[in-house]
């Protein structure tokens, strides 16, 4: 009898399971895509290993430890102290035509497993595990991996990221491991290293060719990502939320559901797989309206007065934004009850009267009239101890008891567990969204959890922020979490912009940019031009650079506009304009990285018939002419017409800047574009040469 397929295709992806009756279903491909009718079985394929169990027990997609099975298990749970062995053996797959469900049960311990596999638009896979408890005793959980998947015998490396505070998603690159390979997160939110997720490339991949499975959880607490060798000689990546010990207890009825994760299958190197997770996450975003509209420029009042402000002052500050284009104003840190700097005041969410003896209210009138809107800061998720709330609520802190608390930045967290606790919370912020014409909230945590909140504090969190939707639709929230300390796929729902990092130094930015959108698509992606000397650095750089680099995310800006001179201020005007009148280009649209000679990196935003593209030079050049940049990614797009349309930084000092050569428009073929290269200017360090392309037809 033929074996039972359950196949997903996507135009460049196969995902094939091999149903057998009394068992979970066994990966037999993940990787390009596959005729679906040429697919031998198991049988045919596998061969004799020595030295093994006679039950033969290959890699599933619930693959259980104890009874034959010795790789990574899908799941860990205890009952009365004692480890369960599960097997799987009553099994029913449902296989359509872009999902698979796969329900699992094993009646001897009552565990039952609820897995799903979706294809969506765009060609991510999402993957989907529940488990239930149908036993008649208690169960106690202590791990359920969102997913599992093989990695292929082609796999030659890992790219993940690592960062801390002001260094956010520094890429690293290493080898496919011997045992294993680890990322655990265990700061209680995802971290300053980026979503949690990675890249497994084929040898040979980049950015534009080659296999590249990248995989991120969409959670935004503890987590392992792990990749572990079979010793049959593939790999198995793991990925789920890490619980705390005891935390998940399930009475007789009671379910747990692992985290979503997606799966990105590229044949078309990193910029296919993060094409995946841009469409992906692009469904998950729920943009007020339905639409998500121009992304409009903002100014962040942080970088420009931290804790010093008073309603004059931040009306000047807006007027100022509002006069150089900015459309939208954002009250950072200091505005509400006894914040004079960050040792106090957080908890008590309303205006702070000495600063604001009228109230935010008149402000925000204040700013409306200027024709922008208005956003504020809160950090609901925290509390000092020398605040209101916490006189009244000590015990509200995550807390170990008879131990003193753990404050950073002189703050404790909430325990989001408490129904009472997320009750005050948004009855708070409630009040304020309908006190106040505020539709924007800018909701930081600045701190990592100790003692840890375990998985009950992240989706208190959740049901928080969405309860805050729902009563709030039009209102967005930007996530931060003292700079990109939580920027993942399970905030995505709530929110519609993160703030990437603290530091806005455009150098430092380039780097983070492209680490943020390995999974997280530009839209989402808060870019500011801060001021010179970088106040998180000390480097100083031009206003063109600043302001070339932020135009690839959310454009913003995070400095007092009249510091700047008379000639700086004129050109921030101008790349406001700019920023306006090419955002529906760089946003929901595709977007391309890749390497150039000498240190230069492109970034490329739009469709191959119409795009902007960024050459960044960040560092000095050292070839005495620059080298033709390859654009693989209009190859097919046929005549193309190039235009510079302007150079960020590099204006001053004494070599060329813009030779005559480069008044353009040119036209190329994409042939050529991509195999020959787009000639460049000599760029100077820190600089971004801006070119739009458009294609005949
Ligand atoms: C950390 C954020 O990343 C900053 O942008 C700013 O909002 C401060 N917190 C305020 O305390």
């Amino acid at each position: 009898m033929p074996a039972l397929l359950a196949s997903l295709h996507s135009d460049q992806a196969s995902l094939v399971l091999e149903c057998p009756p009394n068992a979970p279903p066994l990966w037999r491909h993940v990787g390009a895509r596959l005729e679906p009718s040429g697919i031998p079985t198991l049988a045919e394929t596998r061969t004799p290993a020595s030295f093994s169990l006679d039950q033969d027990t290959p890699f599933s997609t619930a693959p259980a430890a104890g009874l034959g099975w010795f790789g990574p298990a899908c799941l860990a749970a205890r009952q009365e102290g004692r480890n369960l062995l599960v097997v799987f053996d009553q099994v029913g797959v449902q296989s359509e035509a872009n999902r698979i469900a796969i329900h699992l049960s094993d009646p001897q311990t009552g565990i039952e497993l609820h897995q799903t596999i979706d294809l969506l638009a765009g060609g991510a896979f999402r993957f989907g595990s529940r488990l239930t408890n149908t036993s008649s005793e208690t169960l106690e959980l202590e791990w359920l991996a969102s997913a599992m998947i093989p990695l292929a015998a082609s796999s030659a490396a890992i790219v993940s990221w690592h960062g801390r505070h002001n260094a956010e998603l520094n890429e690293a690159v290493e080898p496919m491991p011997v045992h294993a390979w680890t990322r655990e997160i265990r700061r209680g939110i995802s971290g300053h290293g980026g979503a949690p997720g990675l890249i497994v490339l084929d040898a040979g991949a980049n950015h534009h060719n080659g296999m590249a499975n990248a995989l991120q959880l969409a959670w935004s607490g503890n987590s392992r990502l792990s990749v572990e060798r079979d010793d049959e000689g593939f790999w198995i990546v793991s990925v789920g939320a890490v619980l705390e010990p005891g935390e998940v207890k399930l009475a007789p009825g009671e379910s747990f559901a692992a985290p979503e994760a997606f799966l990105a299958v590229s044949t078309h190197g990193r910029n296919g797989a993060m094409a995946q997770h841009h469409a992906a996450m692009r469904q998950r975003l729920v943009w007020p309206g339905g639409q998500m509209r121009p992304r409009p420029v903002h100014l962040n009042s942080w970088e420009a007065c931290y804790f010093d402000h008073d309603e004059e002052r931040i009306v000047a500050l807006a007027e100022a934004a509002a006069t150089i284009g900015a459309e939208r104003f954002v009250l950072d840190d200091g505005w509400f009850k006894g914040r004079k700097d960050d040792a106090a005041g957080l908890g008590d969410w309303t205006a702070d009267p000495i600063k604001y003896p009228r109230g935010l209210r008149p402000l925000a009138d204040r700013i409306c009239a200027l024709g922008m809107e208005f956003g504020l800061w809160v950090e609901p998720e925290m509390i000092n101890p020398d605040s209101d709330l916490y006189r009244a609520h000590p015990e509200w802190a995550l807390h170990s008891p008879g131990r003193q608390p753990v404050t950073a930045r002189n703050q404790l967290v909430l325990d989001l567990s408490r129904t009472e606790v997320r009750d005050y919370l948004y009855e708070t912020l409630d009040a304020l969204l309908r006190d106040i014409p505020i539709s924007y909230l800018k909701w930081d945590h600045n701190r990592d959890l100790a003692p840890p909140g375990g998985h009950a504090q992240v989706l208190g969190t959740y049901e928080l922020l969405a309860r805050l939707r729902t009563a709030h639709p039009a209102v967005e929230i930007e996530g931060c979490a003292g700079g990109g300390g939580r920027s993942d796929a399970g905030l995505v729902p709530y929110v519609h912009r993160f703030w990437t990092s603290d530091n806005i130094d455009a150098v430092s930015r380039v780097p983070i940019q492209r680490g943020f959108q390995a999974f997280l698509p530009p839209e989402v992606m808060g870019a500011h031009v801060g001021a010179s000397p970088s106040h998180a650095t000390g480097r100083s750089q031009s206003l063109g650079f600043r302001a070339a680099v932020a135009m690839m995310g959310h454009f913003g800006l995070e400095l007092d506009p009249r510091q700047l001179d008379p000639a700086d201020s004129a050109e921030l005007a101008e790349w406001i304009a700019f920023y306006k009148r090419w955002r529906n280009l760089l946003h929901q649209q595709s977007i391309w990285l890749g390497d150039g000679a000498d240190g230069l990196l492109w970034q490329a935003a739009g469709t191959p018939q119409e795009f902007l593209l960024f050459a960044i030079q960040p560092g000095p050049a050292r070839n005495r002419r620059p080298q033709p940049l390859r654009l693989p990614f209009v190859k097919a797009a046929g005549a193309c017409t190039i235009e510079l349309l302007r150079i960020g930084g590099g204006a001053k000092g004494h070599a060329a800047h813009r030779p005559p050569l480069y008044d353009g428009p040119y036209t190329y073929d994409g042939s050529w574009l991509a195999h020959a290269g787009l000639p460049l200017p000599p760029l100077k360090a820190e600089s971004v040469a801006i070119f739009h392309g458009k294609a005949a037809a």
